[in-house]
């Protein structure tokens, strides 16, 4: 079983503030970075470090080789990655004391993936297989299609969120990994429980975990339901968390580890990424997380 992550690669432009620029407000940063980021890259490092079997396709533009490596570095098969003639996609991010962020995003390379190259790709996947994806790429619609006619399953993660989402066949896709915004601005509804409810009697094949940044997170699926608690962390950056999150959570299923520890590694793991700088260069490698759970 392989994972496919088809997904974006940035250069992350952060900037740490005192707080979020206001509208016409020119503020002095207190420091710059530039990190290799998207969420697309964040989460395949998460996978890989977690210890999956994890491919990378997506595309490098001008200024992009360092994504390429980084992926490679940490373990990621980059044989799917495409050169093209554009500019590498890219974020803004603000960071302030308190650790939060906020994104400016620019697609660059990342909106340039054709139905070809979609195609292409998938061709080197077998039923069984998984895709993970992400919005932050072009394409979507036919990697979703190209994946169920291929029998391979389908995780969305639909950062960021946008009305078009709504569009893509559900009915192919097995796991939805969302924040709770997401997961109103996708059923209408507020309330998480409620929000499932409605998800699952339209597409009662799919499951579905909902982060709650400090109150943790619970996973839905068609057997049940798991509440996961939040550890305790110093927050200096909660860039990537998410895509921690997912790595953690997707490489333990993908082991066939009940939920209840996926989540509880997947916790585990976003909570020391938020207690360091950066996106990937934040996710802590497998052995970090075992090592601080049994501590626990
Ligand atoms: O999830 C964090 C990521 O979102 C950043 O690395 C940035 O590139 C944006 O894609």
């Amino acid at each position: 079983m392989k994972i496919l992550n088809f997904g974006s690669l940035n250069l992350d432009y952060v900037y740490q503030v005192e707080h979020f620029v206001q509208p016409g407000e020119t503020l002095s940063a207190l420091s710059q970075s530039v990190n290799c980021g998207g969420k697309g890259l964040n989460q395949s490092i998460a996978l890989a470090k977690a210890g999956a079997e994890v491919y990378h396709a997506g595309c490098i533009g001008a200024g992009g080789e360092r994504l390429a490596r980084e992926l490679a570095e940490n373990g990621v098969d980059t044989s799917c990655l495409i050169t093209v003639e554009d500019i590498q996609g890219n974020a803004v991010i603000q960071v302030d004391r308190s650790g939060e962020n906020c994104i400016l995003l620019f697609g660059g390379s990342n909106r340039d993936i054709t139905p070809e190259m979609v195609r292409k790709v998938m061709e080197r996947f077998e039923p069984g297989d998984y895709l993970v994806l992400q919005n932050e790429v072009s394409c979507l619609p036919e990697m979703v299609a190209e994946a169920k006619a291929r029998g391979m399953k389908v995780v969305l993660n639909p950062s960021p969120f946008e009305e078009s989402l709504l569009h893509l066949d559900f009915n192919a896709i097995a796991w939805l990994l969302v924040n709770e915004v997401e997961a109103e601005q996708i059923s209408g509804k507020k309330d998480p429980d409620a929000a499932w409810q409605l998800i699952h009697g339209k597409y009662p094949g799919l499951s579905m975990v909902v982060t709650l940044g400090k109150e943790g997170a619970v996973c839905y699926t068609p057997e049940g339901r798991t509440e996961q608690k939040a550890y305790p962390s110093s927050v200096v950056d909660t860039t990537a968390a998410g895509d921690t999150f997912t790595g953690y959570f997707l490489t333990t299923l993908t082991e066939g580890m009940e939920i209840g520890e996926c989540m509880r590694r997947a916790s585990r793991a976003a909570s020391i990424s938020v207690s360091r700088a950066g996106a990937a260069v934040s996710i802590p490698g497998r052995q970090e997380v075992e090592k601080v759970l049994e501590d626990i």
